[in-house]
């Protein structure tokens, strides 16, 4: 808990952490967290949650993606057009302009893109 604490003030001075807890069922992986959660000001820290589930370990980025379609409020089976608009408007609102990062984003969620057309499932970041 201490580490988190500190971790999440220096989040306030510009500087990331990641931190990756384990243990056996039932041992207190969630309640830390949520203890966590608890001391924090949410009025200056944003809260974003990504979930992974077991049927989803073949699906590419598929905590990441949860964690956008949690923020971005975007649900199951939503249409085409407006995932789209709710991927184009989520980003701009992130990054002001984020013309560059939108088909890359989209992708992941299958939307076509000319910029992402012909490139390769190996090309890295
Ligand atoms: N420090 C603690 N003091 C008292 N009770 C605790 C503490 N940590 C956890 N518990 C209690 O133990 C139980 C199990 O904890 P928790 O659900 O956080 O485990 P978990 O590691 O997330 O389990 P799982 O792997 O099944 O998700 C809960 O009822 C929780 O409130
Ligand atoms: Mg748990």
């Amino acid at each position: 808990m201490s580490q988190l604490k500190e971790a999440a003030q220096r989040l306030l001075e510009g500087k990331g952490a990641i931190f990756y807890i384990t243990g056996d069922a039932g041992t207190g992986k969630s309640r830390l967290v949520e203890e966590f959660k608890a001391t924090l000001d949410l009025s200056r820290i944003q809260w974003r949650e990504g979930h992974s589930y077991a049927y989803a370990s073949n699906i590419p980025y598929f905590p990441f993606m949860n964690l956008l379609s949690r923020a971005w409020q975007i649900e199951e089976g939503a249409s085409q057009e407006r995932l789209k608009q709710k991927i184009e408007a989520g980003i701009t609102n992130l990054l002001g302009d984020g013309k560059d990062v939108i088909p890359f984003i989209g992708s992941l969620y299958s939307i076509k893109y000319p910029e992402t057309e012909n490139i390769s499932p190996d090309t890295g970041s």
